[in-house]
């Protein structure tokens, strides 16, 4: 009996391209995309429900201001450990359009939560359902999608911590989630936009807080290990973190470890962040019982948001270089071969704004822009294109049209005058160069890049739509957004 023949051989091959495909479509982890089992199984279940509540945030004795929050918990803080699947069904409780995003998961493209490049709307009282491989350890936050502006500039914001076990161990591990409010002082929201902020670096709140209060006061071990998580969830604020009085190592941005670097080897002795950048700080608490003030030193007035004091009798053997955290296990790019893109950020001088004939505050471009999930004008740019705004309905065409699997540099100019924090959706990018030679290489969600500077990226796409913007809100939603469609 022989084993020859043609029609054999072919349907063996074709069985064996058919098993390969299908293997392909379940262990993709090589391709830069989180790796997701199949099929499947959530180990964790929860809902987020967006609502209001009442938050103190003017004082104690102050007037109350009605805030967003997801489960009545103003900056809702979910810990999970890594490996995670999470199954997470948000739940619109507000009266208008929302949408649920968790930020620097990496994920399977239909969970992103981007109306209506991803999924649709969630109007008021629907749900969505995302489920998610929490495989990257780190510090990530969740927020809506649509209209953020009025929504996380209300509050809507939430920080979601993926701990790992394999942590060294630390006396004290916070959280300090840094949002700016716009007040009134009746505790009432100021107008959260306005063009003369829009159209610059963004409408500032004059109330800043951490956690929703002033400062926070801790303790800690004299001699002890602290980890500071320091998250700016503002809409506009670009903060510059910086230590006095102990020694500070920064390990992690925006969750992902890195090979850790004294704060005071920084220029100016600060880590610069945009919205929605993160940081984890170590810092080893003095033996002395001198006062340790952790600050954004970029502001006018520098704004101390946590103090720490040193407690108990000194630890015996306090360490004496930082305590990294195990290396962020991510796809990097391979350089030689990378596809090369340059993208321009700009004002927009968009002709294409006047060609719908209704004016913006028409009722019914009003409607349409609540059902596209945009803002009322353009005033931003990437490479000349702008995301829709009120203007202008329509997705613009993508950025870039890339392959799974494959690798690209990409290089981000900034020609204007203001900072742009510029987020990838659905990847770990590693930050390669700045022209102004201030930034280590290092892995990241967002990057800061600075008025004529051009910073380069570069990561191991990974398949579906995901969107590449500003993180300053009103940037976002008046057209500095464009996205990259990966095949
Ligand atoms: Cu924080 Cu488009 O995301
Ligand atoms: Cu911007």
């Amino acid at each position: 009996m022989t084993r020859s023949g043609a029609g054999f051989s072919r349907r063996a091959f074709l069985r064996a391209g058919a098993a390969l495909g299908a293997m392909a479509a379940i262990a993709p982890s090589r391709t830069g995309r989180a790796h997701t089992p199949e099929p499947f199984v959530p180990t964790r279940t929860l809902t987020l429900t967006s609502g209001e509540t009442e938050l103190h945030l003017l004082g104690p004795d102050k007037p109350a201001t009605r805030v967003y929050a997801y489960d009545g918990q103003p900056l809702r803080l979910l810990r999970m450990p890594r490996g995670t699947r999470l199954e997470a069904t948000y739940v619109n409780g507000l009266d208008e359009g929302s949408s649920l995003h968790f930020h620097g998961i990496r994920m399977p493209n239909e969970y992103d939560g981007v109306p209506p490049l991803t999924q649709p709307l969630v109007g008021p009282g629907e749900r969505f359902v995302h489920r998610l491989p929490l495989d990257d350890p780190g510090t990530y936050f969740f927020h809506p999608h649509c209209d953020e502006t009025g929504q996380s500039g209300r509050g809507l914001v939430g920080t979601l911590i993926v701990e790992d076990e394999r942590d060294p161990p630390f006396d004290l591990d916070e959280v300090l989630c840094l949002k700016d409010w716009r007040l009134d002082d009746d505790g009432s929201f100021l107008e959260l936009t306005e063009p003369s902020g829009a159209s610059k670096a963004g409408t500032f709140g004059q109330t800043r807080r951490v956690n929703g209060v002033p400062q926070l006061e801790l303790t800690a071990p004299a001699g002890g290990d602290v980890r500071l998580r320091i998250l700016n969830v503002d809409a506009s604020r670009v903060m510059g973190i910086g230590v006095e009085g102990a020694k500070a190592w920064l390990i992690a941005v925006d969750g992902h470890a890195l090979d850790p670097i004294l704060l005071d080897d920084l220029p100016d002795g600060i880590w610069r962040m945009g919205p929605a950048q993160r940081i984890d700080v170590h810092l080893r608490m003095p033996t002395d019982g001198a006062p340790v003030r952790v600050g954004d030193y970029a502001a006018a007035d520098i704004y101390y948001f946590a103090s720490l004091a040193a407690s108990g009798t000194p630890k015996a053997h306090p360490g004496e270089g930082p305590l990294a955290l195990p290396r962020a296990e991510l796809p990097f790019p391979d350089l030689d071969s990378a596809e090369f893109h340059s993208f321009t950020l700009q004002q927009a001088t968009d002709q294409a704004v006047k060609q719908l004939g209704l004016p913006p505050d028409d009722p019914l471009s009003k409607a349409l822009v609540a059902s596209f999930c945009v803002g009322a004008t353009t005033y931003w740019s990437i490479g000349q294109v702008s995301w829709a705004t009120g203007n202008r309905l329509g997705l613009p065409p993508p950025l870039a049209v890339m392959n799974e699997g494959r690798s690209y540099r990409i290089q981000i100019k900034n020609e204007t005058r203001f900072s742009h924090p510029m987020h990838l959706h659905g990847h770990a990018f590693a930050v390669l160069s700045s022209s102004k030679g201030r930034l280590p290489q290092h892995f990241a969600d967002t990057v800061l890049v600075q008025p004529n500077e051009a910073v380069e990226i570069g990561f191991v796409a990974a398949q579906g739509d995901w969107v590449f913007h500003c993180h300053i809100l009103e940037h976002m939603e008046t057209g500095m957004m464009g996205w990259f469609r990966v095949i």
